[in-house]
């Protein structure tokens, strides 16, 4: 009934005990409730004077309040239970999913993703918030009642007992039901949210080919399936609560005639049918609450799966060792590296050898494998096969602390966070000086866009707020890396692709500096960068095709003279 995964939340142990005591408190104040109740009105019923069932009332009232005050603890505790476990699964997926890495999210889709980190953690909590307590309640309570109306009057007691499995039965079979209604639900869900998300991203494109309407109409296809799994698990939903409600009905206005029949024949007296006939509702009660929250909890029980499937995700354990800081007499070899995206070969048998402060370019054709070399390199993808040898150090991937906080990464899209400019700037050094932060705007070209925002240096850019072009963006991220002058690795994808060959000839200038006295892996198409470069790796289709320095290059005339013939006939255009 409870889910697996929620028993093993931690504190569970001691939530369970908690609820358990505190559901057989408020079964306690329930039949305290039936007998100060029944005890007045048999009193009246006697003769008795108003007065004189004074103390019953009273004793009422307190037992009355006794049961909500039960009620308003649990919710209490449940409440911020269940707040700290969701906020503790937000934290554990956000972290997994960072360890993981952007592969991990386009493979589940960002759509889903994003919804499952929001909603689905939400839902993870409501869940946990009913189903403990009503769980609890169902466990204890009806049984306990059981026993007093079993004491009071064993033939209503049986019929109770009678119907109790039926009802169980029946609420199992609607409840597979509407599990897998909700899990064609959810199902649906999820495609709903990725192909949202996708269009969204894609809005340019879509209106720029006219596709945009039959993309929406794709949208409303999906939601109109979304609705209708949402319809039918409800129909389930509120088919099992009207049948649940006219069973529970049922059997208590079978024990009210039972019992009626008997006081009339004088076999029963009134104080015991009195309290039977009121403790029969409460008996039902637990299960009937169950019942009504079971279908809203199935979305909470479908996102917790979901969640859990992605932290149990296998996660390729990455042996850490300490790499000492990059010197110029600092050595690293691959051997024969590989790496393949589940199906596709991308790299294939990569053998490099480097010392020092170098500047290597990586050129080649626009799918041969430079970005993929780059994100192994950075530790984004880990290698399926070869040896890495840095400074002595034998390691399976680049994914190691110390060697990742002494890069500088600047990828193919740079990302522009929603902050100022001056804050994105400074994003990995926001201790920054003013004076440092406008150098490196300065040194990367920003100096007009900076004059042209309304709020200079403080404009919030980014996402619902001032967007740039992807040239821009570049060179936010080139100031952020003029910002830095510990990192010693600097890892360039493609950093001037979205320049013009004007703008970049200004700015490579500028660039060139920021590469003495560093380790510089150059990914580009534009050969002209090859001059400044100590030594170049030409690949084609995941392979290094050939490497050495411009000079033997060219003496070779093979792959690379070849591919600087293709790239020129284009650059000349
Ligand atoms: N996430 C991915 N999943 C599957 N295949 C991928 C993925 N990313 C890249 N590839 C494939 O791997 C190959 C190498 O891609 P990569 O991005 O490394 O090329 P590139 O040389 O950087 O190209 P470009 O110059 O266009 O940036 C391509 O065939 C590409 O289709
Ligand atoms: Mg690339």
């Amino acid at each position: 009934m409870i889910d697996r995964a929620v028993i093993k939340l931690p504190g569970m142990k001691k939530m369970l005990g908690l609820l358990a005591g505190l559901a057989v408190l408020q079964a306690i104040f329930i039949i305290g409730q039936a007998y100060t109740i029944a005890s007045a009105i048999t009193g009246l019923w006697e003769g008795g004077t108003l007065q004189e069932q004074t103390k019953w009332i009273l004793l009422f009232i307190c037992v009355y309040a006794g049961r909500h005050f039960v009620t308003f603890l649990r919710d209490l505790l449940l409440d911020d239970y269940a707040y700290e476990q969701a906020s503790h699964l937000r934290n554990e997926l956000l972290q997994k999913i960072f360890r993981m890495g952007p592969q991990v999210v386009q493979q589940e889709g960002t759509g889903n993703m994003t919804t499952m980190a929001l909603d689905g953690i939400n839902q993870v909590e409501n869940y946990i918030h009913l189903i403990l307590a009503k769980i609890m309640n169902m466990m204890i309570i009806p049984w306990m009642l059981l026993v007093v109306i079993f004491m009071l009057d064993w033939q209503s007691g049986a019929v109770l007992l009678i119907v109790f499995p039926l009802i169980i039965i029946f609420m199992i079979i609607l409840g597979y039901a509407a599990q897998s209604k909700a899990d064609k639900q959810y199902a649906a869900f999820q495609v709903l949210s990725n192909h949202f998300i996708d269009s969204l991203r894609g809005i340019d494109t879509l209106k720029l080919f006219g596709l945009s309407k039959g993309y929406g109409k794709s949208i409303f296809h999906t939601s109109e399936r979304f609705r209708k799994a949402t319809m039918s698990t409800l129909k389930v939903a509120i088919l099992s609560t009207f049948a649940l409600d006219f069973f529970t009905t049922l059997s208590v206005a079978v024990v009210a005639v039972l019992l009626g029949l008997r006081l009339i024949n004088g076999v029963i007296l009134l104080f015991p049918a009195l309290t039977v006939l009121i403790l029969a509702p409460e008996y039902f009660l637990p299960i009937r609450d169950f019942s009504s929250d079971y279908h809203a909890t199935l979305d909470g029980k479908n996102a917790m799966t979901a969640v859990n499937s992605v932290l149990t995700h296998p996660e390729k354990e990455i042996a850490q060792k300490e790499i000492g800081a990059w010197t110029n007499e600092s050595q690293l070899a691959i051997e024969n590296l590989s790496f393949r995206y589940e199906d596709q070969l991308a790299l294939d048998q990569l053998n490099v050898a480097v010392s020092g402060y170098k500047k290597i370019g990586i050129i080649g054709m626009s799918g041969s494998g430079k970005s993929t070399l780059i994100n192994i390199l950075s530790g984004f993808l880990h290698p399926e096969d070869g040896t890495i040898k840095l400074s002595n150090n034998q390691i399976d991937s680049f994914a190691q602390q110390s060697w990742q906080k002494q890069l500088i990464y600047i990828p193919q899209n740079p990302y522009v966070f929603q902050l100022s400019l001056k804050e994105n700037v400074a994003f990995y050094h926001p201790e920054a000086t003013l004076a440092e932060i406008q150098q490196a705007i300065e040194v990367a070209g920003l100096s007009e866009l900076v004059a042209e925002l309304p709020e200079g240096i403080e404009t919030p850019l980014g996402e619902g707020a001032r967007t740039l072009s992807g040239g821009q963006a570049q060179r936010i991220a080139l100031a952020r890396a003029f910002l830095d002058h510990s990192r010693k690795i600097l890892l360039l994808d493609e950093p001037t692709a979205h320049l013009d060959i004007e703008t970049e000839v200004e700015l490579k200038e500028r660039m060139l500096p920021l590469m003495n006295d560093r380790l510089v892996f150059f990914a580009t198409h534009r050969l002209h960068w090859m001059k400044e470069m100590d030594y170049i790796l030409v690949m084609d289709k995941g392979q290094i095709v050939e490497q050495g320095t411009l000079e033997e290059l060219q003496a070779n005339g093979a792959a690379f003279v070849r591919l600087s013939q293709q790239m020129r006939g284009r650059e000349d255009e």
